[in-house]
């Protein structure tokens, strides 16, 4: 098999036949195949069931419960399960023409890159079908902060969002992809030095049906960019600092009720260290959670070293201080941010060890 073409669905059931139908005709001269990877709740898997037995390439389903990952989870399960190495990924509602799938092939086979896109930006291609003006200036904004996360790696490429593409799937190695949402393509091409070719495209408006993508997908992709281009260590660090402004602020309010200060201390303490084990669990190591130890073995590694960490700090800023070449402000300041990427090493390391 030369070509499979993985499309993601989602209650898409009055688009399948009329997909099905162009990119039949586009490939035409290949042999290539279909592969449905759908999480529908509506009537699309028995449309695909029935359209299949027409069709005159093969169309397989694979229907999932889970919707493990969104769309970009989809994909990847359609790399596994492709018949072919060479894979195309195209939305479901014809808002990709699949008329291009052999441009994007044609140009592939010229055997010089990695990556095809089918690009809206690239010298003409539009983005008409882009719903209204405030997904217009949602995509392009975005479009511009992501390539100036990733100068490199995006130089050539102008439309890093596309849900079209064409790549072998040789190349990704899913096993490190953790596909969240829209941004697939993003996740593969910030991970290596990808060589990228573009086909220009007009992304027409849908075929039936309306759109997924919400504010929560677009929130999904600014913790997916945060994650990607500093990696869980600013997402750690985001936390400690809401740690630290939440430790000032309970100090603040105990003292405030006449609680005295070294009891409003320890309290705020220990309801930071506690605060910070809850936010690192769900969002910065939420992925390594299930091959570690327990939750409980994993809560009382992380409160004893935070603990031990506080206790063993003061000393030394004494010491420091003491020294002669140090302030307190700045051996404090010094400790601090050994302190936070020893703290960082130690639960990648340690808590969350596989
Ligand atoms: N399997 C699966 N699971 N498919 C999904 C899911 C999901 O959770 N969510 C969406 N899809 C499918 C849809 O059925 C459709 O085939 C395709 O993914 C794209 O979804 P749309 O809902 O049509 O998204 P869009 O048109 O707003 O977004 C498109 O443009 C974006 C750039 O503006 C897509 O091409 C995106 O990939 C692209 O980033
Ligand atoms: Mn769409």
């Amino acid at each position: 098999m030369q070509l499979s073409i993985i499309v993601p669905t989602f209650n898409e059931a009055p688009n399948i036949a009329e997909l099905v139908r162009r990119v039949t005709a586009s490939v035409s001269s290949l042999d290539a195949e279909i592969v449905f990877v759908d999480d529908s709740t509506d009537a699309t898997p028995g449309v695909i069931r029935e359209v299949a037995k027409t069709a005159t390439m093969p169309v397989r389903l694979i229907h999932r419960e889970t919707r493990e990952g969104g769309l970009g989870g989809a994909v990847i399960e359609g790399f596994v399960a492709a018949e072919a190495d060479l894979c195309v990924v195209i939305d479901g509602d014809l808002q990709h023409p699949p008329e291009k799938i052999i441009e994007l092939w044609e140009r592939f086979a010229q055997g010089d890159v990695d990556i095809v896109t089918a690009s809206r930006y690239a010298g003409g291609g539009t983005a008409n079908g882009l719903a209204d003006r405030t997904r217009v200036l949602v995509s392009k904004a975005s479009t511009a902060v992501t390539k100036a996360m990733f100068p490199v790696k995006l130089h050539d490429v102008t439309d890093p969002m596309t849900g079209f593409f064409m790549i072998d799937r040789r190349s990704v190695d899913s096993a490190i992809l953790k596909p969240r949402g829209f941004k697939i393509l993003l996740e593969i091409l910030a991970r290596r030095n990808f060589r990228v070719a573009e086909i220009p495209f007009d992304f027409a408006g849908r075929h039936a049906g309306e759109s997924k993508a919400s504010m929560r997908q677009g929130l999904h992709f600014l913790t997916q960019l945060t994650a990607l281009r500093f990696g869980k260590m600013s997402l750690f660090a985001v936390i400690g600092a809401l740690g630290a402004v939440a430790n000032v602020a309970i100090v603040w309010a105990l003292t405030g009720l006449d609680v005295d200060y070294i009891w409003a201390a320890i309290i705020a303490a220990e309801a930071t260290i506690l605060g910070n084990f809850v936010l690192q669990e769900r969002f910065v190591f939420h992925d390594m959670r299930d091959q570690a130890s327990s939750m409980w073995m994993r809560f009382v590694k992380s409160f004893t070293f935070n603990n031990a960490e506080a206790l063993i700090r003061i000393p030394i800023i004494a010491l420091m201080v003491e020294s002669g070449h140090f302030s307190a402000v700045i051996a404090t300041a010094i400790t601090l941010v050994f302190a936070f990427v020893l703290r960082f090493v130690f639960h990648s390391l340690v808590v969350y060890a596989p």
